[in-house]
């Protein structure tokens, strides 16, 4: 969804940055400005700034800088979307939504509401629960007994569900609302009636502590509840709710974000007990997964508060599966400034036993000494293989090929190549060739056309691909420029040894840009306002394309590919998007793309005016104006072909 630059502006005036930040950061007026400790890295005396004139904050000391929106995305880890609502909800204004129906509108106001309101139900619960545990000797000797203070059970809000069916009719005075069920609070038994005719009810959570699990705005969005002594099952979780999903929430990361921002990592562990022990004894930059296998949603999540993540796990089957899980997840992240390492604990132990029995510095050298994510991928490729077999590791060569593939393309996923090539014992471009027919379509050399699109556009001399067009040419798309050379390799797509007409001629200049653009979104950036519009103009499938990906990057900022590709599933051109970054795919060097890019975005531009001047030159028979704008359009036209004249692409 794009939101119009006027509706930005219009909102910026509404909203005060002081107001927004002071709701986080504690602020001292000091001259003009407004100072505080920055939340952006430790610090023991303020050097954050935040200027009420400007509508900015500045960090002297880290250099974090931005307005109100940005602060919220930073500090909350929202999506741009996601803070402007925010604001807009808290000033009371609308966000326009072009593309919505009035109805969508509604359902999605009413969507907003209901978990309004379902936070509150559970933040109601939260506070009694919290309330029940100062009152319950026994809950907090048991959280004393595991070692916790009265202190870090504050910062984390745990609490005590009584014992009783219907402890919460206490709280709830209309116990028989949908919401107590809606929230996961009450548990309904839908064709048991009672003897006022109504379902029977009763609370989820008797007789447990409770640990409440805050999204990143620090609302209660749910709870896991752990059985005091023995008992089945040591913890139950809320339902999956309107606003609480397994798969994307992390326990303790509205806690930890400063402490990640300090560390420069997050560690993410399996157990609530884990967060709340790590925190207490200097790791509060610790999260946990809900009894769930690590998802990409989660690891996305995380990316946006920090450029590290440790994943820990028990040193038993169990953890090792837990961690090639995580792995999977992680990969589509894994970008060469991110950092993803894999701390694997001896057996039987968790963070919060291990850091008991043997110590905070002992942990710390674990956390140090943890698996970087490159070496755990050629572990995992090498399960159950052996190496001093051709089978073995040509089993762990194709073992390796998917994880590979996920990783976005840079200097970390071509080393990684090389080390799998040498671990396979093969040479680097044979793997490469190995690998090549990705998505099933034809064999490489084969005759038959590798993409429908080729099939059915072959629009230079109706070829289809050849066969053997060495990719020891170093063609590339510059004439002579030796790039690409592992794309070709790799992709051995027909197109890439041919001579650069033949080669404009099977590949568009609309499927080039999206190729590049869709396997490096940041070069999204470095078009220009005229250009987007331009891309999202363009005729179907093209344009409708690119307007969704300019939507994509406002909504969840730039992904890797191996994101996109997911979030395009049942897109209707998801074929194309496929297809095209398919070509641009396994090539480093993203530097060179955008070079590429710049030269494949003034051509589109050329043809674009190019039309104008046909659409202008009809109009001038009616309106002599009209020939004024032909001129002008031509002489823009002649500016950027003389641009291109200079420097062939
Ligand atoms: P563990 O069984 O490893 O427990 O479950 P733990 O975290 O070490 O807990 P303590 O130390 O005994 O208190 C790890 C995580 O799996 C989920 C919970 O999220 C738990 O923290 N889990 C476990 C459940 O959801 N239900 C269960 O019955 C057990
Ligand atoms: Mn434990």
């Amino acid at each position: 969804m794009a939101i119009p630059q006027s509706f930005i502006q219009e909102l910026l005036t509404r909203v005060d940055v002081v107001d927004v930040v002071g709701r986080y950061v504690q602020l001292k007026k000091g001259g003009a400005n407004f100072m505080g400790l920055c939340p952006f890295h430790g610090e023991k005396s303020p050097s954050f700034s935040v200027s009420p004139s400007k509508q900015f904050y500045h960090c002297f000391g880290c250099g974090a800088n931005g307005n109100a929106i940005g602060f919220l995305m930073e500090h909350t880890g929202m999506g741009f979307v996601e803070a402007v609502k925010d604001l807009a909800a808290q000033v009371g204004l609308q966000v326009p939504d072009d593309a919505a129906s009035p109805q969508d509108r509604e359902r999605a106001a009413q969507q907003r509401q209901q978990q309004a309101t379902l936070t509150d139900v559970l933040e109601k619960a939260a506070r009694d629960y919290q309330k029940q545990l100062k009152a319950s000797p026994r809950a907090i000797g048991y959280l004393k007994g595991r070692g916790l203070s009265g202190q870090i059970a504050k910062v984390f809000g745990l609490g005590y569900a009584p014992e009783g069916w219907r402890h919460l009719a206490g709280v709830f005075p209309d116990y028989q609302s949908p919401l107590l069920t809606e929230s996961g609070l009450v548990i309904e038994h839908a064709d048991e009636k009672g003897q006022d005719g109504q379902a029977k009810r009763y609370d989820r959570f008797r007789d447990r502590v409770m640990f409440p699990i805050r999204n990143v705005k620090g609302e209660c969005i749910g709870f896991g509840g752990r059985v005091l002594d023995k008992g089945e099952p040591k913890y139950l979780n809320s339902p999956e709710t309107p606003v609480f999903s397994k798969g994307r929430e992390l326990y303790g990361l509205f806690e930890a974000r400063t402490a990640i921002r300090q560390h420069g990592y997050a560690l993410v562990t399996e157990g609530y007990m884990d967060v709340v022990a790590l925190a207490q004894l200097g790791f509060g930059n610790a999260v946990a997964t809900l009894g769930t296998a690590c998802t990409a949603d989660h690891v996305q999540k995380l990316f946006r508060f920090t450029d590290a993540v440790v994943f820990s796990f028990d040193g038993d089957a169990a953890g090792r599966r837990a961690a090639r899980k995580a792995l999977d997840a992680a990969l589509p992240w894994a970008s060469d400034t991110r950092s993803v390492k894999f701390l694997f604990l001896p057996t039987e132990h968790d963070p919060d036993s291990f850091i008991r029995e043997h110590g905070t510095e002992a942990f710390a050298a674990r956390v140090k000494e943890a698996m970087p994510l490159s070496r755990f991928l050629l572990e995992a490729a090498g399960a159950d293989c052996e190496l001093d077999t051709a089978e073995g590791r040509a089993r762990m060569a194709s073992q390796a090929r998917p994880m590979w593939s996920a990783l976005p393309d840079g200097a970390l996923k071509s080393q990684l190549l090389a080390d799998i090539a040498h671990t396979a014992a093969l040479d680097a471009q044979d793997l490469l060739r190995l690998w090549a027919p990705a998505g099933g379509r034809g064999q490489p050399g084969s005759a038959s056309p590798r993409t429908a699109r080729a099939r059915q556009e072959p629009r230079d001399h109706g070829a289809g691909p050849e066969r053997d067009h060495g990719y020891e040419h170093g063609g590339g798309y510059g004439p002579g420029a030796p790039r690409r050379r592992q794309g070709q390799a790799a992709t051995q797509h027909a197109w890439h040894g041919r001579s650069s007409a033949s080669r404009r001629g099977l590949m568009s200049r609309e499927d080039r840009a999206l190729g590049l653009l869709l396997s490096h979104t940041p070069s999204w950036d470095q078009l220009s306002a005229d250009d987007h519009h331009l891309l999202a103009e363009l005729p179907a499938p093209h344009g409708p394309l690119f307007a969704w990906l300019e939507a994509q990057l406002h909504e969840h900022g730039h992904q890797p590919w191996a994101a996109l590709r997911e979030a395009l599933r049942g897109h209707e051109h998801e074929a194309l998007a496929c297809q095209q970054v398919e070509r641009c795919a396994l090539t480093p060097g993203a530097e060179e793309d955008a070079e590429e890019l710049g030269g494949v975005m003034l051509r589109l531009r050329i043809e674009h005016l190019k039309a104008l001047e046909v659409e202008a030159i009809a109009r001038a028979g009616n309106d002599p104006a009209e020939l004024r704008r032909y001129a002008d359009i031509q002489a823009q036209r002649k500016a950027l072909e003389h641009q291109i004249g200079a420097a062939p692409v």
